[in-house]
């Protein structure tokens, strides 16, 4: 049954930039509160007061915290406000959209260092199994209701192979193995669990990375929306998602990047596409009457 998310909560891992604080505001306009963690030195946190202003213009609430989403710790100072600010009623939505891990080689290359087992290990916790703690709390504390949609951010990194991106992306088949994983669990709670695999986003995650600049010329080439996945697209289908109370959508890895994946050659891109030889806006044209 489609419902409305007025007056329902949600929590947001990684809710200050990106993927996380798109998703926080466009939430936010369909009438939800939003709880909002992030991790951010004081000069990227400056961003959170306004955004903050911005999530209250909708007449939620909002309640952000600064602090390392997968702390133990800070899992279980957290809980216990999560009940008090939404009554005992839990969140609705739970997005893990957490970008926190080692970006290089495992090997010797370009004059770094090998990978570390504490590099390697600290990209897999935060970045997936961070999601597995959080929704274990969260059910122990009765706080994911029947019909509780939990997301979680993946890439096309997961299957494919990119210089820097060896932690990430075993982060990412791990995270997309706990999601199979609390699909099934969860499912006799009603609760939905999915990945999103956002299409190469231009977000300060992506600039992150060294490669970026490669990856962006080649999903832009590829995309046979000649765009780029936007972070207003991911907090869109996250919208989509969460206006249901059923849980029969769950245990998948759901694309949000405008085919991006599946498209081989940048000939899909319609900036590049001809039809007998004319542009796509020629044959437009002349595919309209008169
Ligand atoms: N940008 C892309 O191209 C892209 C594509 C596919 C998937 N993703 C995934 O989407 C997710 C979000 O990425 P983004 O591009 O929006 O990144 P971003 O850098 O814009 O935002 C990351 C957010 O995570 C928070 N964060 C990082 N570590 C944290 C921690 N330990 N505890 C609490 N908060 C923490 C930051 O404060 C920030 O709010 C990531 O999982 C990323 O891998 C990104």
């Amino acid at each position: 049954m489609l419902i409305s998310l007025r007056d329902r909560w949600c929590l947001v891992l990684g809710a200050s930039s990106g993927m996380g604080r798109a998703t926080a505001l466009a939430l936010a306009e369909q009438g939800m509160h939003v709880i909002g963690v992030h991790f951010d030195t004081a000069e990227r946190a400056d961003s959170v007061p306004p955004l903050l202003d911005e999530i209250r213009e909708h007449g939620v609430s909002a309640h952000f915290v600064n602090a390392n989403a997968a702390s133990a710790r800070v899992r279980a100072e957290l809980v216990p406000v999560i009940a008090g600010l939404t009554g005992g009623a839990g969140v609705h939505v739970l997005l893990h959209s957490l970008a926190f891990g080692t970006l290089q080689p495992y090997l010797p290359r370009d004059g770094n260092r090998p990978l570390t087992a504490r590099q390697l290990d600290m990209t897999v916790d935060v970045m997936a199994h961070s999601l597995v703690y959080w929704v274990q709390d969260l059910v122990e504390a009765g706080l994911l209701p029947s019909g509780a949609k939990v997301l979680a951010m993946t890439s096309a990194g997961s299957s494919r192979a990119m210089p820097s991106y060896g932690a990430v992306s075993a982060a990412k088949c791990a995270l997309e193995s706990h999601v199979r994983q609390l699909a099934c669990e969860l499912a006799r709670f009603g609760i939905s669990v999915n990945a999103l695999r956002a299409g190469v986003t231009p977000t300060p995650a992506l600039r992150r990375i060294p490669e970026y600049r490669e990856f962006v010329a080649q999903a832009a080439g590829v995309n046979p929306h000649g765009r780029l996945t936007l972070p207003e697209d991911v907090a869109e289908a996250v919208v989509l998602l969460a206006g249901s109370d059923s849980s029969w959508i769950t245990g998948n890895v759901i694309g949000v990047d405008g085919a991006e994946h599946l498209s081989g050659v940048p000939s899909w891109n319609p900036a590049r596409t001809t039809v007998n030889g004319k542009g796509e806006s020629d044959a437009h044209r002349t595919a309209e009457p008169g």
